[in-house]
Order: structure tokens, then sequence, then C-alpha cells
């Protein structure tokens, strides 16, 4: 089943054309990775899924209905990991855990909230240490645990492996496999071409406000993908 469905969808900022006329697809247990320069779109993309922004043209549509036709149930259905999890740095990650799901609508007994964090990768131990003291992969766990919490059918994840160490990210890219496994939607923006090609069923290579390629991850080779992506930022490929 489609969860995540932009139609013809484009945004302007003004007279900038930030999206046009965009397709884009992403399924129940599929991981769709996003790639492109800065400016592309990703980010807009990702903000429209949300509901934060609207679409000047198209629909945007969550698990077969139109966001614009009720708001608030489409926002129940995703949930959002950004690349900086800001959470309070004098709680722990299980009371920081438990105070993000009670906004979201969902009161966590402490074992719960355990059971989450461990889930979403974080040691047992570390759950009850304070949030200042984590690494940032740390953090980025607590914030899948807290999409976790929201019980949501897409995560949305804007470069979440930024400023994470070759493990940290293998490893986060590994629960977002799980996540994928236990029939989430996924949709990530990254830079990162190895890891995008490691982590997702699908690629799109976005440019200038078009998504220019759909690839199948399994079947590009890591330097083939490097390769078209590059072609099709100097141009070369249309
Ligand atoms: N709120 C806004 N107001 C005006 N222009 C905006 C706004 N948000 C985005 N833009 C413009 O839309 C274009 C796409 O921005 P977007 O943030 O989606 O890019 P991106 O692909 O996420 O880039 P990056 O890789 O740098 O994060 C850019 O030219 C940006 O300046
Ligand atoms: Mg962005």
């Amino acid at each position: 089943m489609i969860l995540l469905e932009a139609r013809n969808v484009t945004k302007r900022f003004g007279p900038h054309i930030a999206l046009k006329n965009l397709n884009l697809t992403v399924s129940q247990g599929e991981i769709v990775c996003l790639l492109g320069a800065n400016g592309a779109g990703k980010s807009t993309m990702v903000n429209l899924f949300l509901g934060f922004l609207k679409p000047d043209e198209g629909t945007i549509v969550i698990a077969g209905r139109p966001v614009s036709d009720d708001l608030r149930a489409a926002r129940a259905r995703v949930a959002y990991i950004p690349d900086q999890v800001n959470l309070f740095p004098l709680l722990s990650g299980v009371e920081n855990l438990t105070y993000f799901a009670e906004l979201a609508g969902r009161r966590l007994t402490v074992g719960e909230a355990t059971v989450l964090l461990v889930e979403a990768g974080l040691n047992g131990e570390d759950a009850t240490k304070r949030m200042g003291d984590y690494s940032k992969g740390m953090r980025q766990k607590v914030g899948i645990a807290i999409a976790l919490a929201k019980q949501a059918d897409a995560l949305l994840l804007d470069e979440p492996l930024s400023g994470l160490d070759p493990l940290a990210a293998n490893d986060f890219g590994a629960h977002i496999r799980l996540l994928r496994d236990a029939g989430k939607a996924v949709l990530m923006v990254t830079h990162d071409v190895f890891r995008a090609r490691e982590i997702a069923d699908r690629i799109g290579i976005m440019k200038a406000g078009q998504l220019v390629e759909t690839v199948d991850a399994r079947a590009v080779e890591s330097n083939a993908l490097d390769r078209l992506y590059a072609d099709h930022m100097r141009g070369e490929l249309r």
C-alpha cells in the first residue's frame, strides 16, 4: 500500500519554484532515500508530507487521503526525525521520551519507554543517564524512539546521518531497516550516496525541484550511483 504520495506537486516561495510538478510515492515496508544538491527541494518535500507547508498545485496524499481533507488525521500518521534531536539535556532518555510521547498523546510507563529506547538501538543502561552526556548517535536513537512512541505509519527523516560516525551511521541505518521490515514507510533525505545505497530500497535524485531519477538501490553499484549522481548534477543527463 502506498502510504506517502506526492501528485504533481508544485511549491513556490515567492518567485522561486522549490518543487516543480513532482511525483513521488513511498509504500508501506519501503525506504526511499532522496539525494540532491543543497536547495534541490528535499526538505520542502518532507515539510509538505508533515503538513508544515501546503502545495501550490497538486496533492499530498497520506494513506490514500489528501492531507487537505483532514490535516490532523494526516499528521497523526507521520513522525519526523530531524538532523539534530534537541531535547532536555538535564533529563534522561527515558524522561525525554516519556515527555514527548505524552505531547503526542501517549502515556508511557518507564518500562514501556525503556523498551522503545532499546528497540531504537539505545543501550538500556544509557536510557536512564542524562541526555546532556549523550553522543549525537545516542540522541538520534531517542529521536527514533519518540517516532516509534507515536505509532506513526510513516517516518520522515531529514539528514539523520549528518555528523554520525561510520559505525553509528551503520547502526542507525540497520534500525531504520528493522522499522521498514515492521511495515513502516520511510522517506529519508541524505547527502550520503554510499549510505543511501546501503539503507534504501529506492533512491530518488532531486535537482532544482524535480525528481530527475529514481533507481532501485539493489540494482545499482555504489560507484555507478556516485557517477549517476555526479552526471545529473553536472547536467550531463536529463
Ligand atoms: N520558507 C522558505 N521561504 C523561502 N524560500 C524557501 C523556504 N524554504 C525553502 N526555500 C527555498 O526553496 C528551495 C529548496 O529548499 P529546501 O530546503 O527544500 O532544499 P534542500 O534540498 O533541503 O537543501 P539542503 O540540502 O541544503 O537541505 C531553496 O532554494 C530554498 O532557498
Ligand atoms: Mg534540506
